[in-house]
């Protein structure tokens, strides 16, 4: 794991943007995240995306709520092109999230791992939980796992009530990468920001690979960085 430490959130959104734009002409399919962490990252990307030919470059998300529609304005697939999508020319046909409204969500986990494995991520963005997630793979998931569906720990609900009306609108179960899923992408550059992003941090780069915080598992990948301001990384530096 290699890290590269920010003084702040706009230092760690610039660098993370920097990061990806030395490797962009080798990107052809990215692994995109939701969440308050890879925002900067998207508006600093954005100028550049907007000079660019995207019609042959594809995204896949990592997760979507189960049970909110494409169209409902908390649904990731909202969330992802009022962020980003609807800001560059890329055709929305290839930007891919998991349905989460799919009449069988067991075949919608299979059709969209299958996809991920037919295109290929050359990198991927994730974002941390405070519990230690990766994607919506809460602590106790099974090293192993392929894009499933996952029961939401309150924690996780709790922290994503902000952006809903009341914290019983949030959805209580999600579609999510694996494990596995995530692990098979080439490369790797995860983000965090903030004091309440630090045991999760310290926890990802000192344990063994170990469930409880899944983050760890990302030790059995070769090409991993982590992109860590200062706060979230207070307790690496002591
Ligand atoms: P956040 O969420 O970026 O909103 O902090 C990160 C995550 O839960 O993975």
């Amino acid at each position: 794991m290699r890290i590269i430490h920010a003084t702040d959130y706009d230092d760690m959104s610039k660098r993370a943007a920097s990061y990806i734009l030395e490797r962009f002409k080798d990107i052809h399919t990215i692994g995109l995240a939701t969440g308050g962490t890879p925002k900067g990252l998207y508006e600093q990307l954005i100028p550049f995306l907007q000079k660019q030919d995207l019609t042959n470059m594809h995204t896949v998300n990592l997760d979507e709520y189960v049970g909110l529609a494409p169209e409902h304005p908390n649904s990731y697939r909202q969330v992802m092109n009022k962020l980003l999508f609807n800001e560059v020319d890329i055709p929305l046909a290839n930007t891919h999230l998991p349905n989460g409204v799919a009449s069988d969500l067991e075949e919608e986990c299979k059709r969209y791992e299958a996809l991920i494995h037919f295109l290929g991520v050359d990198l991927q963005i994730l974002g941390i939980g405070e519990n230690g997630h990766i994607g919506f793979n809460e602590p106790g998931v099974d090293k192993n796992s392929k894009t499933h569906i996952v029961k939401l720990t309150e924690e996780t609900r709790e922290a994503n009530s902000r952006y809903f009306k009341q914290r019983e609108d949030v959805p209580t179960h999600a579609i999510t990468m694996g494990i596995q899923t995530i692990l098979a992408s080439k490369e790797i550059v995860l983000l965090a920001s903030g004091e309440h992003k630090a045991q999760a941090i310290y926890d990802m780069v000192h344990l063994e690979p170990n469930p409880t915080c899944p983050a760890s598992f990302l030790k059995h990948h070769k090409n991993v960085t982590i992109i860590v301001d200062t706060k979230a990384s207070v307790k690496l530096t002591g």
